[in-house]
């Protein structure tokens, strides 16, 4: 993986799924990451090549269940990122994925109680041993890039720290996500203590937070110093930030997302919450628009609310 100057997707929660990696590298994200999965549910899936899409999936035993898709198309830019606590366990499930993505991230920041509460995401933030035993124990077995992405700890010189502790594991890249624990996402993101991990280092740092602009990207980079910059809420609003010509109409990028997801028959869930968390944006899910993506029960139900019943049937009946 190069990383000078990339402009990155953030890996995020039911958003990160093959529709919305494509679309977001169609316009222009050089390195596209997806969303966390936990290592227990990708240890419970098996391989399989899916000859009618032309992608390969994780396929959850029992339930049937996709949890992880991607295809050829991207291989050399995907970021597989993984929640966990063990390193025996991150390997296991690196191990079933690794031949299929560029490189194998570690969540070090989520937040939410249940990672911690599970000993996963910012729970690893005090526990640099684990985190060390994580990362070397995935560097020594695996063939491709190692990385992970954490937040900042409560003063500079802490993040800094576990910085130096981190690159010393053998990482290729470090992501820092300029908000500490507590912060809010309205909280603005500390980039000065981006910068002083990044005068720390000499692995390439990725700058996270508040990019909510193409001039944005630049922006980070010059104040951080940053080898790469990474976008998420930016990106979820409207993919083609990472267009250097200028972002496209809100309208245009969610029926072009969304006739990604037919395309790739991406699930439901995923899909709604996508066009929710754009329309939450732009609008509101009181509105007539929100109120029927919230209703729609499958993909076919999303087609015919954005016009698109056409295209539905068209790949449908191909596929
Ligand atoms: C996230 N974030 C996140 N982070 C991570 O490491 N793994 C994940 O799966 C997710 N999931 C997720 C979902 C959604 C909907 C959002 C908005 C965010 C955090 C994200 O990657 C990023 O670090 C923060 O949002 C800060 O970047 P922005 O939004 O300021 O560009």
């Amino acid at each position: 993986m190069e990383y000078e100057n990339k402009h990155i997707l953030a890996p995020m929660v039911r958003v990160g799924t093959l529709p919305f990696r494509l679309l977001a590298a169609e316009y222009g994200a050089n390195i596209t990451y997806g969303e966390e999965i936990i290592d227990h549910k990708i240890l419970k899936c098996e391989r399989r090549v899916n000859d009618y899409l032309g992608t390969t999936d994780f396929v959850e035993r029992g339930t049937g269940d996709v949890v992880f898709r991607t295809c050829h198309e991207e291989r050399n830019r995907l970021v597989f990122q993984m929640g966990s606590s063990d390193a025996v366990r991150a390997l296991a499930a690196a191990e079933l994925v690794s031949k299929d993505v560029a490189a194998i991230d570690i969540n070090m920041g989520c937040p939410r109680s249940f990672s911690i509460s599970g000993g996963m995401g910012a729970a690893l933030l005090s526990k640099p041993e684990l985190v060390h035993d994580i990362l070397t124990t995935l560097r020594r077995n695996l063939n491709s890039a190692v990385t992970c992405k954490i937040r900042l700890l409560n003063s500079s010189q802490d993040t800094v720290e576990l910085s130096r502790r981190i690159e010393m594991s053998g990482v290729s890249a470090l992501a820092v996500h300029g908000r500490r624990v507590k912060d809010r996402p309205r909280d603005p993101a500390k980039w000065s203590e981006i910068a002083d991990v990044v005068s720390a280092l000499s692995i390439p740092v990725i700058a996270n937070g508040d990019v909510f602009d193409y001039e944005h990207f630049e922006r980070i980079k010059i104040a951080t110093g940053a080898t790469a910059v990474m976008v998420a809420r930016g990106a979820l609003w409207n993919a083609s930030i990472f267009r250097a010509e200028g972002k496209l109409s809100w309208e245009d990028v969610k029926r072009e997302y969304l006739r990604k997801c037919i395309l790739w028959d991406n699930g439901v869930k995923s899909t709604k919450q996508t066009l929710k968390e754009m329309i939450m944006h732009y609008s509101c899910l009181e509105l007539a628009e929100g109120k029927v993506v919230t209703k729609s029960q499958t993909i076919a139900d999303l087609a015919n609310i954005y016009g698109e019943e056409g295209y539905y049937q068209f790949v449908t009946k191909n596929r």
